[in-house]
């Protein structure tokens, strides 16, 4: 059985003292949870606030970004090695404001997932079209070139630690969530990439999950998709009554309770 995963994408938001008191909510309010997999992904600079806040409790620690190399000049950037000395245990790869925002390409997210899985950082790797690329049918090619070049020549063990989000990007911050009919093709899709690419067994074991516009309103009808294992979430994150009651909403239906 795959254990659901939800991740809480701070984005470029929140102080520090906010983001101790929002993780501090989320270790009260999650306490006792079992069966599901819940981290937070703070802005660098509250990841520490937000490790103090949260010590103790299930609720697990990720970053947003990462660069590919372990040190170096590379002014600006910051490590897998320093994520772990800081007590992350997931990274964020691939997210499509880095991709279109930013400008990484599959390459860079390639380099950036090994790279992560070399400092035994769970990967949670985002792919996703765009707006356009959706109406024109391309879907499916974006996110299999997405998929296959961002693992592309991993081993079994750097796989094992990788998670699939698949994030259209036309439904990130816009309040335009995917149906459900709709994200459960794309993510059975993913699931049949991955079998390809790896094997079977890889594939069934694999958790991909679904992000964009994420609520405690829609998250039901979508974790009830067969090939849905949790959410990434952006907006609803960063309240602690919300994010709590998508996960609760996800141990419940697929989780082993709250
Ligand atoms: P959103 O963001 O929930 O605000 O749409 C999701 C994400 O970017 O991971």
């Amino acid at each position: 059985m795959r254990v659901p995963f939800i991740g809480g994408n701070w984005k470029m938001n929140l102080t520090r003292a906010q983001a101790a008191e929002l993780a501090a909510g989320l270790r009260r309010d999650l306490n006792g949870l079992r069966q599901v997999e819940v981290a937070v992904f703070p802005a660098f600079l509250s990841i520490e606030p937000a490790r103090a806040a949260l010590d103790g409790s299930a609720v697990r620690l990720g970053a947003q970004d990462l660069h590919w190399e372990d040190q170096g000049a590379f002014t600006g950037e910051v490590s897998g090695p320093m994520l772990r000395d800081a007590g992350v245990g997931h990274a964020i790869v691939g997210h499509s404001e880095r991709r279109h925002v930013i400008g990484e390409n599959n390459e860079t997210i390639r380099k950036k997932l090994r790279a992560a899985r070399r400092s035994g950082l769970t990967v949670v790797l985002c792919v996703g079209e765009l707006l356009e690329e959706k109406s024109q049918g391309f879907t499916k090619e974006v996110v299999e070139k997405q998929v296959t070049q961002a693992l592309e020549g991993t081993s079994p063990q750097e796989r094992e630690g990788v998670l699939i989000a698949y994030e259209p990007v036309w439904a990130i911050g816009t309040g335009k969530v995917a149906t459900a009919d709709y994200a459960q093709k794309i993510h059975h899709f993913i699931r049949n990439l991955v079998r390809r690419i790896a094997d079977g067994p890889t594939a069934d074991a694999m958790r991909v999950i679904y992000g964009g516009s994420v609520t405690p309103e829609n998250i039901g009808e979508l974790i009830a998709q067969e090939d849905i294992d949790g959410a990434l979430v952006g907006g609803a994150s960063l309240k602690a009554d919300a994010f709590t009651r998508i996960v609760r909403t996800v141990a419940e239906r697929k989780g082993g309770g709250a």
